[in-house]
């Protein structure tokens, strides 16, 4: 069995300071395999929220794939935005944007979905869907990890990231079977499913691990416990007025027909 860890959108520089500590123990406690953050480490990519991302991710003794999300591309340096976009988080989180990742018969691939011409909106870029499916394991679990939703809910309001819809068909169809991300700060896993435009993909959006944001409404993470053709999901959530994490809320999906189906 394989454990994968999903956090994503830590917003260090806006995010609860008390929860930093009660994240950590619940992340040694549960002693995952791999540690996935899908972007948004900072809330404005200042130095100052990069180098305590960094610290907090010192603090984890488990490896760790990191990718970019919108917010960390720096905001109020134009010249920066445009020429070095991506120079700070290199510089804090490591030479590769699209890191990848195995353990056990579980691949893990990531996508840098953000784009720093615009402000909130992902893009996938061109490529990007190819070099992709090259890296899949036919043989294994695929999950591909990236900032931005790769398909969103009728409740939604921001723009869906270019090219994902592509993106979703194509990797459905090389055998990608779990897609995390983040972005949206509000958890989505079986509404997807349910809208059946692709049952081979458990789609897993999970909402914010730290950031202060009253309207969240609670921080989470998710860990995947990985096993063959099944996967448990647990749901890891603090509510937003309280300091520890609640006992996970768990739910249980198997492909072995082929289409993920709830068990
Ligand atoms: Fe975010
Ligand atoms: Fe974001």
């Amino acid at each position: 069995m394989t454990r994968i860890l999903h956090l994503t959108d830590l917003h260090f520089g806006f995010h609860r300071q008390a929860l930093v500590q009660p994240l950590l123990d619940r992340i040694a406690e549960l002693c995952p395999d791999l540690i996935v953050v899908t972007g948004d480490l900072t809330h404005r990519a200042l130095e100052v929220q990069m180098a305590e991302a960094r610290d907090f991710l010192d603090r984890i003794e488990v490896p760790l794939m990191l990718m970019p999300g919108n917010h960390d591309v720096p905001l109020w340096n134009p010249l920066a935005r445009m020429f070095w976009p991506f120079a700070g988080f290199r510089r804090y989180f490591g030479p590769s944007l699209t890191p990848i990742g195995r353990s056990g018969d579980v691949r893990v691939l990531s996508i840098n979905s953000a784009d720093p011409y615009v402000w909130q909106r992902g893009k996938i870029r061109k490529g990007e869907i190819g070099r992709i499916i090259g890296g899949v394991d036919p043989l294994g679990t695929n999950i591909v990890a990236l900032h931005h939703p790769l398909q969103q809910l009728p409740r939604v309001d921001k723009a869906l990231a270019r090219r994902a819809t592509e993106a979703l068909h194509r990797l459905e169809a090389a055998g990608v079977h779990v897609v995390l991300s983040g972005h949206l700060h509000r958890w989505a896993m079986d509404d997807l499913l349910k809208t059946g435009r692709h049952p081979r993909v458990l789609q897993i959006q999970t909402g914010t691990a730290l950031c202060a944001r009253i309207s969240d409404r609670w921080n989470e993470f998710v860990l995947l416990e990985i096993d063959g053709a099944d996967v448990e999901v647990q749901r890891h959530r603090a509510p937003m007025d309280a300091e520890c994490f609640q006992a996970p809320e768990i739910a249980a999906f198997s492909r072995a027909s082929g289409i993920w189906a709830r068990v």
